[in-house]
């Protein structure tokens, strides 16, 4: 026995590793062996980003970077990196006809010499990559569409499909432990990556976010950007105890959303990056195809909503495949809550947090005029 183990190694090799959890997966749905065999390949992608995630500053190539991407952002030498790996690896199983990445302008076609199959995959190689210099946690986002009947090189129209025609979504955490998230459409599961043998394993399966919630995330330098039944909500929170909701209120912000959204799975929470009015050219901060719509699908798979404070997040048509859109995710309630100050204000209701005097008792000036 191990001595990091706490079980016997009879034990351990009774546990579900990824590969067998999708293999019966398969059986029990009876989906599609291609797409065992695509999952299969992006797990292999993630042990690759994984290692050379936690080689940190060791990494050869690490630094920063001074590179910019499609999005306009410093690109890392581990961007690069983690996005060549997951091109490099899902290509050749087979089973793809086209990859969008957040890292790539245009599709990535699959070369000619390999395979093609029928599924798109699309992915973020590397989200809160600015974390990277810093040794917080980063993860990669993964959503896997069909392709349309006929489609064998796919252009960017192909990929416009809303998030409720995903068949699948996951995302890849690099931190303390190494983890996969995926849902099949049904349920929740968690994987924590077992670097004695190599594979990730089950260790939370049907994951459920609490429907309840006193803990939010938001990045608060943004407040003045803010739309104001977002004003309306932070401002109850951080009123705590003495204010309306009558409770204190935890406030988190890791600026990695993969972060965020699995500690939401774990002990509930409420994630925004709302519409603000920073830069009036982009309506939030976050890209619809491969943050948005795999974090919506893997939310609402396990009880939370997600949703752009007017409209669900999965039904969201997507016009390019870079497009922003804003986010509010996680326990039911508080999404319900944020989703009805919205509502209120665009009926012309809820006008208080509009005013310049809200500003009198602004998060960081909560007493004053309260
Ligand atoms: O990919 C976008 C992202 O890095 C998310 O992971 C994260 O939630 C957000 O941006 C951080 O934004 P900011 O830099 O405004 O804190
Ligand atoms: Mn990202």
């Amino acid at each position: 026995m191990s001595p990091f183990s706490s079980v016997s190694n009879e034990t351990q090799s009774r546990r579900t590793t990824f590969s067998k959890f999708i293999i019966e997966e398969e059986a029990r749905t009876g989906s599609d062996p291609s797409l065992t065999a695509l999952l299969n390949d992006v797990q292999t992608a993630c042990k690759f980003i994984a290692l050379a995630v936690s080689r940190g500053a060791l990494h050869s190539t690490a630094g920063i970077g001074t590179d910019v991407n499609v999005q306009g952002e410093t690109q890392k030498p581990l961007d690069v990196i983690a996005n060549n790996i997951m091109l490099d690896e899902c290509a050749r199983g087979g089973t793809l006809c086209g990859m969008v990445s957040e890292e790539l302008p245009e599709p990535s076609p699959i070369p000619e010499s390999y395979r093609h199959g029928r599924y798109l995959l699309v992915f973020d190689p590397l989200d809160g990559s600015s974390n990277l210099d810093v040794n917080v946690t980063v993860g990669t986002i993964f959503s896997v569409l069909l392709a349309g009947e006929g489609v064998t090189e796919p252009e960017a129209a192909d990929f416009l499909q809303p998030g409720n025609r995903q068949i699948a979504a996951g995302f890849a955490l690099y931190g303390p432990s190494s983890m996969i998230v995926l849902t099949l459409g049904h349920g929740v599961h968690g994987f924590t990556l077992d670097r004695e043998i190599g594979a990730y394993t089950l260790t939370h399966p049907d994951m459920k976010i609490p429907t309840s919630t006193r803990e939010f995330a938001i990045n608060a330098s943004n407040e003045r950007f803010w739309e104001p039944p977002v004003r309306h909500y932070v401002d109850e929170c951080v009123r705590g105890k003495t204010g309306p909701r009558g409770e204190d209120f935890n406030m988190r912000w890791v600026a990695s959303m993969v972060a965020e959204v699995y500690r939401i799975l774990v002990r509930g929470g409420l994630f925004m990056y709302p519409r603000d009015t920073k830069d009036p050219g982009k309506p939030g901060r976050l890209r619809l195809l491969y943050e948005a719509s795999p974090m919506a699908m893997i939310v609402e798979q396990a009880g939370g909503l997600a949703t752009t404070g007017r409209e669900r997040l999965l039904d969201v048509e997507p016009t390019s495949l870079h497009q922003r859109v804003p986010v509010i995710l996680g326990s039911s309630e508080e999404v319900e809550r944020l989703t009805k100050y919205h509502a209120a204000y665009d009926r012309g209701e809820d006008l208080e947090f509009e005013s310049p005097l809200f500003n009198v008792r602004s998060m960081f000036r909560s007493t004053a005029g309260s």
